[in-house]
């Protein structure tokens, strides 16, 4: 019954709807950016809990598999968004050039054609992501689950994983000498903001971070105006409603111990509608950024992660494509 009391503790809805409307609406404490205490900065108690994980970050089965598990799926939502939103015809490509994109359903073709016309656009995709370079940048790496796994990737020609963590960047740093392939990839200790604005990348991904971070918004904000014109922000976070807590609090950390007690709390969960309409509350916002995918997704303990047709309830992962 103990255990169970922590968890329930945390749970209050009422209290919570309001506090993560204000958490994304607002980018500082004081408002003031000479504070010594950053916007993005990571609190005492997340950085000690996430330190004490650093040496069994690399533990598939240990306290972070439910992170080595969600890769897969972040992989699979991350690569097949890029491929789906390439610009098959350059603005000048000749006629005779152009790859065929029917401006309606191609299951109104007959099958033959359908086909064709699908294979010669995955050839056109096999083609453009054969020459691209991608710069891309892991906000929150943690020990680089997904950084060392971006860095893999054909397309990409350089990550930086950046995180607050010292001791869990050092496990990143050890882990990727493990791999003499992974020259493309360096890791900072470094807030987001402390990044040069110059420095653009083509995506940024921001995995499990966002429930952890103080004023989320400032966070997101810093991400956004990093991002290059036709690139991506990639997020995943949770909703904050009764599945979330019930989920990965309750059974996660209470019932079935897949993550340490202390992951998570509640009241910093942020619901997927709330990003949505953070970026369309202002006009310069969403002129230049669209929401263009969002995922729920569940850990199903005996199967591991799988998308859920509801991305406003439990987890969700999130595309977000810089329009100009
Ligand atoms: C749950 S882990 C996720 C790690 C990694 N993104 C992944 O999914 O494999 C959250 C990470 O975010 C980092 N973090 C939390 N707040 C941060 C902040 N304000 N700036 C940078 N990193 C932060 C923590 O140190 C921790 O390594």
């Amino acid at each position: 019954m103990n255990i169970l009391k922590g968890a329930i503790a945390g749970y209050g809805p009422r209290k919570n709807v309001v506090l993560g409307l204000v958490r994304l609406a607002s980018t500082s404490s004081s408002g003031a950016s000479s504070s010594s205490v950053k916007d993005t900065a990571i609190t005492e108690d997340e950085m000690s809990h996430f330190n004490a994980l650093a040496s069994s970050w690399w533990d598939v089965d240990g306290p972070q598999r439910i992170l080595h598990k969600m890769n897969l799926l972040r992989m699979d939502f991350i690569h097949t968004t890029i491929r789906e939103h390439l610009q098959l015809n350059e603005p000048n490509t000749p006629v005779e050039d152009e790859i065929y994109v029917p401006a309606y359903g191609l299951e109104l073709l007959p099958k033959p054609i359908r086909n064709r016309i699908i294979s010669e656009q995955e050839n056109k995709r096999d083609e453009i992501l054969g020459k691209s370079k991608l710069k891309a940048l892991d906000v929150g790496c943690g020990g680089g689950i997904l950084t060392e796994s971006l860095a893999r990737l054909s397309f990409i020609h350089s990550v930086k994983g950046i995180d607050l963590s010292s001791d869990v960047l050092q496990a990143a740093k050890v882990h990727q000498l493990k791999d003499p392939q992974l020259t493309k990839l360096q890791y900072e200790l470094k807030a987001i903001e402390d990044l040069p604005s110059n420095q653009q990348y083509d995506i940024i991904t921001m995995f499990e971070m966002l429930e952890h971070v103080t004023y989320p918004a400032k966070v997101l904000e810093e991400a956004l105006s990093r991002v290059k014109v036709g690139g991506w922000v990639f997020i995943s976070t949770i909703n904050r409603d009764f599945v979330s807590w019930f989920t990965t609090i309750l059974m996660g950390e209470h019932l079935l111990n897949i993550v340490p007690v202390g992951t998570h709390t509640l009241d910093k969960y942020i619901n997927q509608t709330e990003i949505k309409d953070w970026i369309e509350s202002d006009s310069d916002r969403s002129e230049k950024y669209k929401v263009v995918r969002a995922e729920g997704c569940i850990y199903l303990p005996a199967y591991g992660w799988k998308f859920t047709e509801n991305p406003n309830v439990g987890n969700y992962f999130m595309a977000i494509q810089r329009k100009k």
